[in-house]
């Protein structure tokens, strides 16, 4: 039988079914270097107020390094009866220490003790996310300032709207994966918060420091309510929100990998290194990376909604259903961390074929719009213009040719004011880098937005060090 910590007031074993039903282990062993950090700051703290000595401090903190050191190296034996990670150190300290190790959890509960790892765990990813993201977004504008003369469809309801730049297209992810890490940032204000000191749920009698171990343990603040601290998963729910829409953002750009694979687009091939053959059809190449990516947003969405529905309507302060709470965010961290990786790794390796984007371009009137433009230049009220174009649209449509393969004479047949000046105007070049409007797609604008994403991408690594 196993002794537990906790069965002074049992007579009765623990049925070995609910041992294994209880069990956490398996999931929060990956918990163990913050338990452990986390027991030698509260143990610090408790010498400093008198309540352990410094020999024992001593002998507790060489224990808890001896754990780490043997869960490292693969010596550790893990047991499932023991319940969960808290358990495991707690009960090979005794082994290692003797007595003293039953002082460490004086004014502690494994309450405080699972918020508390918790917090340091999502804390340290939540940064690596962050630094992850940071490389993903240099190569977004590496590969966008690589592309500043390869012109695409634009489209609007999959439909081909306007000519843009690749350079432009990609900066739009761009922009999606910075707001994902100013998100990740956010939260780590929330999350950045030390629950130690809580105790089960009302605090303690002893006369400890929070935020003395809140120094100690980094945190930027010490959490303000006792019951709230022990029943607050809020931090992880932000995080795997953020990670959610984080995924929304890749399922998206895995989406136009896919498409832009397939032979009706032609407008990338996959790196052979990033792709994967089928058993039967020998011609093929598959997109299964940006599939799986694509696919895997649902895995964290899910993560999402499991603890959104496990925190629901829990009474204060600490409810066992809360161990639910690492398997979807572990999952989330894992997912989320492979996608940035291999997203990052597998862009610089893309092939964009210019040519085929650039020719989806001549076909399907995409400078339409800039024919309105130009005779809204010469007076034509816009929405005049557009019928105008329309008409035009529909006569070259019934001559199997693209507005630009019309004559001056047959353009003039649908407004007087139109002269040669209109064929300049129609080019794709020109369609392209007259948008110059803010945010637009034209080449002096887009270089633009590279130069301010190159700096901004510099500042922020440099706040990056001074943090982590
Ligand atoms: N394994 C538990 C969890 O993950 C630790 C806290 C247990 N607390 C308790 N009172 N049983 O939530």
């Amino acid at each position: 039988m196993t002794q537990k910590l906790w069965d002074g007031r049992f007579s009765e074993q623990t049925d070995r079914t609910v041992e294994a039903f209880t069990s956490s282990i398996a999931i929060d062993r990956r918990l163990y270097k913050h338990d452990i950090q986390g027991s030698i700051a509260h143990c610090r703290m408790l010498a400093k107020a008198g309540i352990l000595t410094e020999e024992e401090v001593q002998q507790l903190v060489g224990g808890l390094e001896q754990i780490q050191e043997e869960i490292e190296n693969d010596r550790f034996v893990f047991d499932d009866r023991l319940e969960d990670i808290h358990m495991h150190v707690e009960s090979r300290l005794a082994e290692i220490v003797g007595g003293v190790a039953r002082k460490l959890h004086t004014a502690r509960s494994r309450n405080d003790q699972v918020a508390l790892d918790a917090r340091l765990y999502t804390r340290g990813q939540t940064w690596q996310i962050i630094h992850q993201l940071h490389r993903l977004r240099k190569v977004l504008v590496d590969v966008a300032a690589a592309n500043f003369d390869t012109i695409m469809p634009g489209y609007t309801h999959m439909q081909r709207a306007q000519p843009v730049l690749l350079a432009h297209h990609l900066m739009a992810y761009y922009e999606m994966f910075s707001r994902d890490s100013a998100r990740f940032r956010d939260a780590l204000v929330r999350i950045d918060v030390n629950p130690l000191g809580s105790a089960a749920l009302a605090g303690t009698t002893f006369p400890i420091d929070r935020t003395d171990t809140a120094e100690q343990l980094g945190f930027a603040e010490v959490a303000a309510n006792s019951m709230d601290a022990v029943a607050d998963r809020d931090f992880m729910l932000e995080f795997l929100a953020a990670a959610s829409i984080c995924m929304v953002h890749f399922s998206r750009l895995a989406e136009e990998l896919v498409l832009w694979a397939t032979s009706e687009f032609g407008f990338i091939e996959l790196p052979d290194a990033f792709s994967t053959g089928s058993s039967i059809m020998p011609q093929k190449k598959n997109p299964d990376v940006p599939e799986l990516i694509r696919g895997k947003a649902g895995r964290v969405f899910g993560d999402l909604v499991a603890l959104l529905t496990t925190m629901k309507g829990l009474p204060l302060a600490y409810n066992r259903d809360m161990q639910e709470d690492k398997g979807p965010l572990f999952s989330t961290v894992d997912t989320l961390r492979t996608c940035i990786d291999i997203t990052t790794r597998m862009l610089p390796q893309v092939t964009f074929n210019k040519d085929a984007m650039r020719n989806a371009t001549t076909i399907g009137f995409l400078n339409a719009t800039d024919m309105a433009d130009y005779l809204v230049g010469r007076g034509v009220p816009f929405r005049e213009a557009h019928a105008v174009v329309g008409k035009a649209v529909a006569y070259a449509l019934s001559q199997g040719k693209e507005l630009d393969q019309l004559t001056l004479e047959e353009m003039q047949t649908f407004s007087t004011v139109i002269d040669g000046a209109l064929f300049e105007a129609l080019k794709v070049e020109q369609v392209v880098n007259r948008r110059t409007s803010q945010g637009g797609t034209a080449v002096a604008v887009v270089k633009d937005a590279v130069r301010r994403a190159v700096d901004r991408l510099e500042s922020e690594s440099l706040y990056q060090e001074e943090q982590s």
